[in-house]
């Protein structure tokens, strides 16, 4: 673990460049906004998912020249400091390109491979999400800092449970199918569009857990730190998708029932 002055420090710079970030993705989205695919046709990126990474990039290695960084886009470089950055530029492209608000700018500070800080920026919803391990996880929100506690409940039967789907058709008819034994056993379900954003509504408590198969370290490591210090119980469970384990964040209080139930539909594969 790094001493709290690290800590604070890698903070303050996740702070720094997420809003930095969440300022370019937010003000300078062109009306004609170019795009890319990558894995499949539904996979999108654009030019601003790309721009936003450079952003972000060229800020962290300005301060800290010897750090690592994994940028969705593209952004791998090996550090010698034992700090690696994990960066989504824009978590939530679909959302961003249909001009739906919910997407974020989502950075996270690694040291020797885990995650000691991270921030989730939602600039089009006026939110920030920020937490340092050992530290506590708190919401930024018209101009007021409040500390985050999940949800106290404790009946699966009145949880909101948010989840997503893959970009792949074919693993996103298998989460489909998940998505059928859960749905009949919970209050109701969201699909936010947004990972980080997902993992950091579990830390608030906006919904009772979440959660999604197939997901890459950029969508959790901000998300999934802000949740833990929170309260949330996070895991990662085994999942019917090869090669893509199921992401579980919840209240404690129903951890347990929610984490049975997707085991259980593993098992009936
Ligand atoms: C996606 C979003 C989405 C989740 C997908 C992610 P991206 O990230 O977080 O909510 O369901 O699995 O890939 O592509 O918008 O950065």
């Amino acid at each position: 673990m790094p001493s709290p002055e690290l800590s604070t420090r890698l903070l303050d710079l996740a702070l720094d460049v997420a809003r930095a970030g969440g300022e370019l993705a937010l003000h300078e989205r062109p009306d004609d906004l170019v795009t890319d695919t990558k894995s499949s046709p539904t996979d999108v990126v654009t030019e601003m998912d790309r721009a936003t990474e450079e952003l972000l990039v060229s800020r962290i290695l300005a301060q800290r020249p010897d750090d690592g960084i994994l940028g969705e886009e593209g952004g791998e470089r090996a550090g010698s400091s034992g700090i690696r950055w994990v960066l989504d530029p824009i978590d939530g492209t679909t959302n961003y390109l249909y001009g739906l608000p919910i997407w974020a700018v989502s950075v996270a500070a690694e040291c020797d491979g885990v995650v000691v800080a991270g921030v989730v920026e939602a600039p089009a919803l006026g939110r920030r999400y920020l937490a340092a391990r050992g530290f506590g996880a708190w919401e930024e929100r018209g101009g007021q800092r409040r500390r985050l506690s999940a949800s106290s409940g404790t009946s699966l039967a009145e949880a909101l449970v948010s989840t997503g789907f893959a970009y792949s058709a074919e693993r996103r008819a298998r989460q489909a199918e998940d998505l059928r034994g859960v749905a009949p056993l919970v209050r109701d379900i969201r699909r936010l569009g947004a990972a980080s954003i997902d993992l950091a509504w579990v830390g608030a408590g906006y919904v009772d857990a979440y959660f999604e198969s197939g997901l890459h370290a950029w969508d959790v490591a901000a998300g999934g730190l802000i949740a833990e210090e929170a309260g949330a119980v996070v895991e990662l469970l085994p999942s019917s998708l090869d090669g893509g384990d199921i992401t579980l964040a919840t209240a404690p209080g129903i951890h347990e029932a929610l984490s049975d139930v997707l085991c259980g539909l593993v098992d009936s594969t």
